[in-house]
């Protein structure tokens, strides 16, 4: 299994254009980027995304969409496709984020055809899952993610595997008001994920952490031996917040087992 560790932002509905090129152009400057020891990724709204991949192209920093369709052309007013996202210059499609499920009835059938859309054009797909605060207090967290992660991968042929990352993303953790999950209770959510992912199809692949991460808990969070990247929204919204999450888990990062070189990189 791919064990480079990730880190990265997802902006929602924030920023416009102009923003977002300044984001992309401040990061594109860091000396050091280069050097930092993740697989850095940036997730613009559907209006900036060609214009923060170009910015970003040779930086090694992965840009990607929040959302796609499941059918890559067609009478589908209002919808993007994930040949468009491509064409935009993007890697990465993230799909069923809570806030997508919960204010636009995203269900895990339709989260699953996106999946083979993302992966039919050539693009990984970062699936999103999280149990609710009532599901957590039924002791059913592990049940719901296991149930919204195999129902995503369910039909994901062998080969395309490499390119699915998760996150487990607990609806109560995420942002304003939100509570950060502790690493042990994250640790232990990822493990069962990988274990449902291993009993589909006979192997895992890497869960990123989200849901109110910041700059007092990355440390600890990506000490984690099961935790293979962190997904952050307001902490790394603006490029300084981004770089101090990076410069804190480096050290850690760099301790890892089968830390990444850099020719492991996308
Ligand atoms: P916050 O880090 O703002 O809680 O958002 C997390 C998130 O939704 C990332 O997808």
């Amino acid at each position: 299994m791919d064990r480079k560790f990730w880190l990265g932002t997802g902006w929602k509905m924030n920023k416009t254009r102009a923003e977002g090129r300044a984001y992309a152009e401040a990061l594109q400057a860091v000396p050091d980027l280069q050097q930092l020891p993740m697989q850095l990724f940036v997730l613009p709204p559907f209006t900036a995304l060609a214009e923060v991949a170009a910015s970003l192209a040779g930086s090694g920093v992965l840009v990607g969409a929040q959302n796609c369709h499941w059918a890559s052309a067609g009478a589908w007013t209002g919808e993007i496709s994930a040949p468009q996202i491509a064409e935009c210059g993007a890697a990465l499609v993230e799909l069923g984020h809570s806030e997508r499920r919960a204010h636009f009835g995203e269900t895990d059938v339709a989260i699953n055809a996106k999946v083979k859309a993302v992966l039919a054009a050539g693009l990984r797909p970062l699936v999103c899952v999280g149990e609710t605060a009532e599901e957590r207090a039924l002791d059913a967290a592990t049940v719901t993610v296991a149930r919204q992660a195999r129902m995503a991968l369910a039909g994901v042929a062998a080969a395309d595997l490499d390119r699915v990352l998760l996150a487990y993303e607990p609806v109560w953790a995420i942002g304003e008001g939100g509570t950060p999950a502790s690493p042990d209770y994250a640790d232990a959510i990822h493990g069962a994920l990988k274990n449902a992912v291993m009993d589909l199809h006979g192997r895992s692949v890497p869960v990123l952490y989200g849901g109110s991460v910041n700059a007092a808990n990355a440390l600890a969070l990506a000490s984690q031996p099961e935790i293979d990247g962190l997904f952050v929204g307001r902490a790394a919204w603006t490029v300084e917040g981004l770089l101090g999450l990076a410069r804190a888990i480096t050290p850690i990062v760099e301790a890892r087992p089968h830390a990444p070189d850099r020719a492991d990189r996308n």
